[in-house]
């Protein structure tokens, strides 16, 4: 028997071909070492270096003491399937998010759509607990309007807890807002006017689309990979070509990507827009969900100009029903505090007093700590599910932090289908063509791991059946009901 770098390799073609043909589906476990070197006359060494050679490019995975299994792709070698278009469109998501979010909300069904956080993880005694003490003890201020900008306290607060991600905000500088949904919203407006071109990265949080839609904006869609985030080549033609009035971006923990830029690009963009005097509206609701061991510091931290417009909240970590977010708008904070004021006069003023009294309390580092080691692990545990249900040809997203997975379905399956079929069976999912001003995205589906119980692992074989499904091509029996069969949206 003989072992060189020839043999392995036409070792890991074999193992490909079985793969590719479906012998060894997603998931499956692959021969043992000694039963595949037997039947293909290789040594066992040169199994383990075609085993090694297949892992390190993601067609694999090393159980251990369970043997070699299928995997999706990993996320690096996820690409970016969107080209560069440099025109400006106009943006209509707004119908079928609105529809998807209100389905979502339905706490009937199994919500692989969601984008929040099961409640069961957060601190929500301890914030109730807070908030009546607040307004047991001073009741007159608990229902006073707050100052536009936001409670001092509070944006003392955020300002010494946002320091540790090494971007240093001013109290001054901030404004609060009812969510990071306004944040973006009010940073758009700030800085654009009707029918000005934004660039995007995409696939784009609809959120954005829907804030552009709103405003009247038109959307520049710039390609953004799943390990690094925006294509800044790309964006550097479309500021020499259409000079964009704004870009947005969410260079840490992206929804839905999971992608985070490496420090240095994001200085480089932030440079890069200095140099042209582009606003940059950073939004970074799930920066403090990252899975590194250090904090990676937001591109706000590298803004020497103030032309950042920083946008960020507490819905992914505390509580999305308090509706409190915050910005730190550089040069443009007077624009965005006036348009606070004629929006809303300011946010509610309990909530922002007992938000203030939780952190500097001084447990939040920990709570989040302890919220991203287990959303590292339910988003583990989520892909290996895709990785054991769904059909070769599946790639899958390894997120850097939050818990979205972005899943690209074979060519085949029409994710907004997927979508209308699975709620027939109580599963909520996201399909792709939100993430984009120009629907693209049709066979990509969002999936949340921010719950992870039975039910959804056993949502997730349900919809491996339906892609599989429709991947043949046959027409689709509804499987049943992960749960009681009987779930339907209302
Ligand atoms: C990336 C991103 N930005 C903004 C928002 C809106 O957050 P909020 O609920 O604080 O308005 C969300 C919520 O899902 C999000 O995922």
């Amino acid at each position: 028997m003989i072992s060189s770098s020839k043999v392995y390799e036409r070792v890991a073609d074999r193992v490909l071909d079985l793969i590719e043909k479906g012998v060894y589906p997603a998931g499956r476990r692959l021969p043992s070492v000694r039963t595949l070197g037997r039947s293909m006359r290789v040594s066992i060494n040169t199994v383990l270096a075609a085993y090694a050679w297949l892992e390190r490019r993601g067609r694999l995975e090393a159980r251990p003491r369970s043997g070699y299994f299928v995997r999706v792709h990993p996320v690096g070698s996820l690409p970016s399937p969107a080209s560069l278009k440099v025109n400006p469109v106009p943006v209509t998501v707004h119908k079928l998010v609105q529809e998807i979010v209100r389905v979502t909300s339905n706490p009937k069904l199994i919500p692989l759509g969601s984008a929040t956080v099961d409640p069961r993880l957060l601190p929500l005694a301890r914030l109730n607990r807070i908030l009546s003490s607040v307004a047991r003890r001073d009741p007159v201020a608990a229902h006073s309007y707050a100052d536009p900008a936001g409670l001092k306290t509070l944006r003392i607060q955020i300002a010494r807890w946002t320091a540790e991600s090494g971007a240093d905000f001013r109290p001054d500088e901030l404004v609060i807002t009812s969510g990071a949904q306004e944040a973006l919203h009010l940073a758009l407006e700030a800085v654009c006017r009707p029918n000005d071109p934004v660039a995007v990265e995409v696939p784009v949080y609809y959120g954005i689309l829907q804030a552009i839609e709103s405003l009247r904006l038109r959307a520049i869609e710039i390609p953004a990979d799943a390990s690094e985030g925006i294509n800044l080549n790309a964006l550097r033609i479309v500021l020499k070509q259409r000079r964009p009035r704004a870009v947005v971006v969410i260079p840490t923990c992206n929804n839905p990507l999971g992608s985070s830029m490496p420090e240095d690009k994001k200085r480089k963009l932030v440079r890069m827009l200095a140099q042209e005097q582009v606003p940059l509206i950073e939004d970074d609701t799930s920066g403090n969900l990252h899975f590194d061991s250090v904090r990676p510091p937001p591109a706000k931290a590298f803004d020497t100009q103030g032309l950042v417009l920083y946008c960020s909240s507490i819905s992914k970590v505390l509580s999305p029903g308090w509706r409190l977010g915050w910005m730190a708008c550089g040069r443009f904070r007077s624009e965005v505090e006036h348009l606070k004021t004629f929006r809303t006069s300011a946010n509610p003023t309990a909530p922002q007093m007992a938000l203030a009294e939780y952190l500097e309390e001084g447990t939040f580092g920990r709570h989040l700590s302890s919220l991203r080691k287990i959303h590292a692990g339910q988003v583990d545990l989520m892909s290996r599910a895709i990785g054991r249900s769904f059909p070769v040809g599946t790639q899958i997203s390894s997120p850097s932090g939050g818990f979205q997975l972005w899943v690209e379905l074979p060519p085949r399956v029409n994710a907004l289908q997927l979508y209308r079929l699975a709620l027939q069976s109580g599963i909520t999912t996201v399909p792709g063509p939100v993430f984009s001003a120009r629907g693209r995205f049709r066979n990509y589906v969002r999936l949340s791991a921010g719950r992870w119980t039975e039910q959804e692992g056993d949502a997730i074989s349900s919809l491996g059946r339906l892609v599989r499904l429709m991947r043949s091509g046959s027409s689709v029996k509804l499987p049943a009901n992960p749960r009681s069969g009987s779930r339907r949206p209302q």
